[in-house]
């Protein structure tokens, strides 16, 4: 089995970080989604996978660079714009050969793994496997209708007037009678060539498809409040490490890592949170459910529930919750004593402050 993984997306929920960064590579507990999903990957024993990009291609690259330190070989392949998630089979059509694949929206995030779903695949051999899972309100989603046999009977594409509450989630699993599908059909309203689509057509000429319910933690993390709760979740399964530097004045509860080269000084730390490497911590209350990537600088501030990327500086701040600081941005006070706030908000940016 192969796979292809696709990191093409421009992320618009994500901005203003995915102006600066392909939102594949958003860190979630200090690693990048796209690194999340290529273990999930790796832990099926598939090795060959193909990956799709876009624009971006080069971040991506330069971050996952051949996939060896995976235990995976990677082939980049290029999408020259947003035509749709069966687009990128057809172009990928060289590389999957005739193999089955298992194709992986590079955005998801599946922590539990998906290795008892590739078992039910591998043992059936279904024309298509689709992953479902519950959703309050699915007219964002693929839908899939499913008979009693976990037989899936009509799929339709973000409907307005859903038949059913499963949510197609981002992962697929196909043989090569994909590709027929793929070339039958056409673009749909908004332009695309929909994977709902070409698997719907497998279900119109017959072909079986079946549908697994996803049991485990699934979350697309195409908005912040969906970056920042997949992060506590995952910061929930953490294990105690210390390899920086500690002051004795420090106090560090429960699940906490402190990377080799972060260095924590007259402050305490909450677990479960991470201070990444060549980050420094000073007179400041940091976590729980807090992220620090590398190299940033908390001075003389309270923060919790909140994630911090590479370089970020947050000064005299008492009491930050729930927020996503991008890279090398700085957070501070206007002053003691001042009444008034004082803002450089970038594009498409969002700034909450205490009534
Ligand atoms: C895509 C699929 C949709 C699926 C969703 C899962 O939507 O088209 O069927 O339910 O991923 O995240 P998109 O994110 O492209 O809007």
């Amino acid at each position: 089995m192969k796979a292809l993984v696709l990191a093409g997306g421009s992320g618009t929920r994500l901005r203003p970080f995915s102006y600066s960064m392909p939102k594949q590579l958003i860190p979630i507990a200090n690693t990048p989604v796209l690194v999340h999903v290529l273990r999930n990957i790796s832990d099926l024993g598939v090795t060959e996978v193909g990956v799709i990009v876009g624009t971006r291609g080069p971040e991506i690259e330069a971050v996952l660079g051949d996939g060896s330190r995976y235990g995976l070989r990677l082939t980049y392949i290029p999408q020259d714009a947003p035509r749709g998630l069966a687009h990128t089979v057809a172009i990928a059509r060289d590389f999957l050969g005739d193999d089955d694949f298992v194709m992986y929206l590079g955005d998801n995030m599946l922590p539990d793994g998906i290795g008892g779903i590739a078992e039910e695949f591998t043992a059936r051999r279904p024309a298509a496997q689709v992953v479902v899972y519950k959703v309050p309100d699915p007219r964002s989603f693929g839908v899939a209708e499913l008979g009693a046999e976990g037989e899936v009977l009509r799929l339709v594409e973000k409907p307005q007037q859903p038949r059913s509450d499963m949510a197609l989630i981002g992962v697929y699993f196909f043989t090569r009678a994909i590709h027929e599908a793929v070339d039958a059909i056409a673009p749909s309203a908004r332009g695309e060539l929909e994977i709902t689509d070409a698997v719907q057509w497998l279900v119109s000429s017959g072909a079986e498809v079946r549908a697994s319910t996803y049991d485990g933690y699934w979350k697309d993390t195409g908005r912040v409040e969906d970056v920042l709760e997949c992060n506590t979740h995952l910061l929930d399964g953490l294990h105690r490490r210390i390899d920086g530097d500690v002051d004795p004045s420090s106090v560090l509860v429960g699940q906490v890592v402190v990377e080799a080269g972060a260095r924590v000084l007259r402050s305490r730390i909450e677990g479960p949170a991470i201070i990444g490497t060549g980050t420094i911590v000073q007179d400041s209350r940091v976590g729980p459910y807090t992220s620090m990537g590398r190299d940033c600088l908390v001075t003389d501030s309270w923060l919790e529930g909140s994630i911090a990327l590479d370089e970020a500086s947050v000064t005299g701040v008492h009491g930050l919750r729930d927020s996503l600081i991008g890279r090398a941005a700085s957070v501070g006070t206007t002053g003691h004593g001042a009444e008034h706030h004082c803002l450089v908000v970038g594009d498409h940016t969002r700034v909450e402050v205490a009534a």
